[in-house]
């Protein structure tokens, strides 16, 4: 058997983005929680899956359900992400919720969000895997929130002309990039740390 905090450590190095999965029970209620065990698996049929613990509260709730939706969260969501890592059942109070169009409650401010028939169930240890076949889905121009060795964190983008260019540090002349008074200064104070 492994170290499971080394085994959780080593885990943790995989990046992730974060959602929050919502479905509805018989009675209509809303449910939900944070999960960052999300991926794509197929384009056609189109199928994503996730992963629930066999612990949840809402473990029942989720295989009875027909319909769920994965909301990607937007980086400026961490707080909602937070909240509905929470157990219980009082996490849509206050929240002015309305459906998606498979019929699952819609969270907005999201990066993405895949509506879904839920298709099967496997077996996955002490997490259940959920797969669904998505019937519908909405994307926006936001930023993504992340999650890396058990913390929140943000996109950096790798250095590249084009972002040299958005970032002010650099512009085009001709066919190629010059650097702008602040991308100079920038490589001068690197070059300084970089001396010490
Ligand atoms: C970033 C993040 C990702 C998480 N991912 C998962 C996950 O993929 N599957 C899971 O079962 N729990 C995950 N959790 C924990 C659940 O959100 C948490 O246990 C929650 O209380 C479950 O809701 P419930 O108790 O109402 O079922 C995650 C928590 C955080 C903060």
């Amino acid at each position: 058997m492994f170290d499971p905090t080394a085994f959780r450590d080593a885990l943790g190095s995989f990046v992730t983005g974060v959602t929050i999965v919502t479905t509805r029970d018989e009675s209509g209620q809303p449910f939900g929680l944070t999960a960052n065990s999300f991926n794509s698996v197929s384009l056609d049929p189109p199928m994503v899956l996730w992963s629930l613990s066999l612990t949840s509260g809402t473990l029942p709730i989720f295989r009875d359900a027909d319909h769920w939706a994965v909301h990607v969260l937007a980086a400026d969501q961490q707080a909602l992400s937070d909240h509905f890592a929470r157990p219980g059942s009082a996490k849509f109070e206050g929240l002015d919720l309305q459906d998606g169009p498979e019929g699952a409650p819609l969270l907005d401010g999201y990066a993405a969000r895949f509506g879904c028939r839920a298709r099967f169930e496997y077996e996955g240890g002490d997490h259940a895997i959920f797969l669904g076949q998505v019937v519908d889905f909405d994307r926006r121009d936001a930023e993504p929130l992340i999650y890396h060795g058990g913390r929140y964190g943000r996109v950096m983008r790798a250095a590249s002309g084009k972002n040299l260019e958005r970032e002010g540090l650099a512009e085009r002349i001709g066919d190629g990039l010059a650097l702008t008074a602040s991308g100079a200064d920038l490589l001068s104070a690197l070059e300084e740390v970089a001396k010490r």
